[in-house]
């Protein structure tokens, strides 16, 4: 039986680790080649690597999603090494915690490129790829907090709702092209990003890994929970899906306590 991604090209951004790189397997597995794309050199190879491993096609593209010309350089070279592209997934991501007045102007700045800016630059140069083969899927990363406001993330949150109504925007331009356009909205998930966010706030490293006691299925989520939803929007089985986001979180915005 032929797989689900078959002779399907995949561009992801941010698949070094974390949900990234278990999306990317998760393609490989379901017979995409998959194009991934980073900054950070050792550990995106070491994602291809697995790829391989598993039997799948993969490609490391070094990439920083906030220059236009690596994002043109990165759809160039998917398409020159596969034949095309026929899903996007807006991936990368940084988060700063703190609040609007401890926030720098900097690391504002910082945020919306990478969480923000990267998904028009990338997408600018993608869209084109996917018209040309009749069609395909976006599917960008926002969060739980693109959807309720948290606690000493202002940027993030900022972003994060940014992503929400980019989704929306280019699913209204794009449905003619054949291009569903929807975005995952991940709760704490268990990657180095979750890590890094409790040593900003001065906590111990399994902090926050510890509060997914409580949320209704009382745990964090892992990467690959976040890749099977990825998949679904990527896929056939969304086909009247478009400009919506899939929130995976175990419950976590499903009411208060
Ligand atoms: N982990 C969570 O709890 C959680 C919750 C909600 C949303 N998200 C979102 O999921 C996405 C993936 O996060 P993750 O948890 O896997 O984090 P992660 O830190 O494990 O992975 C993020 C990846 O983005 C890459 N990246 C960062 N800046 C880049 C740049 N300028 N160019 C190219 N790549 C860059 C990093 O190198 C890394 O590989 C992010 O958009 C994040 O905001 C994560």
């Amino acid at each position: 039986m032929a797989k689900q991604f078959e002779n399907k090209v995949v561009l992801l951004t941010g698949g070094a680790h974390g949900i990234g790189r278990a999306t990317a397997i998760r393609f490989a597995e379901a017979g995409a080649s998959v194009a991934v794309c980073d900054v950070q050199e050792d550990k995106g190879q070491e994602t291809v690597s697995l790829i391989e491993g598993a039997g799948g096609r993969g490609l490391f593209v070094r990439c920083d999603v906030t220059s236009a010309a690596d994002c043109e350089a990165a759809v160039n070279e998917t398409v020159e090494t596969f034949g095309g592209i026929d899903v996007l997934f807006n991936n990368a991501g940084i988060t700063r915690r703190a609040d609007v007045v401890k926030t720098t102007e900097e690391e504002w700045d910082a945020v919306m490129r990478v969480n923000v800016k990267s998904m028009f630059l990338m997408s600018k140069y993608a869209v084109p790829q996917l018209i040309k083969r009749g069609g395909g899927a976006i599917v960008n990363t926002s969060s739980g907090w693109g959807i309720v406001g948290g606690a000493n993330a202002v940027s993030y949150c900022a972003s994060k709702g940014a992503v929400m109504l980019l989704t929306k925007a280019m699913a209204c331009d794009h449905g003619k092209d054949n291009i569903r356009v929807n975005c995952v909205c991940p709760g704490d998930t268990d990657t180095p990003m979750l890590r890094n966010e409790a040593r900003q706030l001065g906590l111990e490293e399994e902090a926050l890994v510890k509060e997914g006691h409580l949320r209704p299925l009382g745990r964090v989520g892992k990467p690959e929970e976040i890749a099977d939803a990825v998949l679904y929007l990527a896929s056939d089985a969304s086909s009247f899906v478009s400009g919506t986001s899939l929130v995976v979180d175990g419950g976590g915005l499903a009411g208060s306590q």
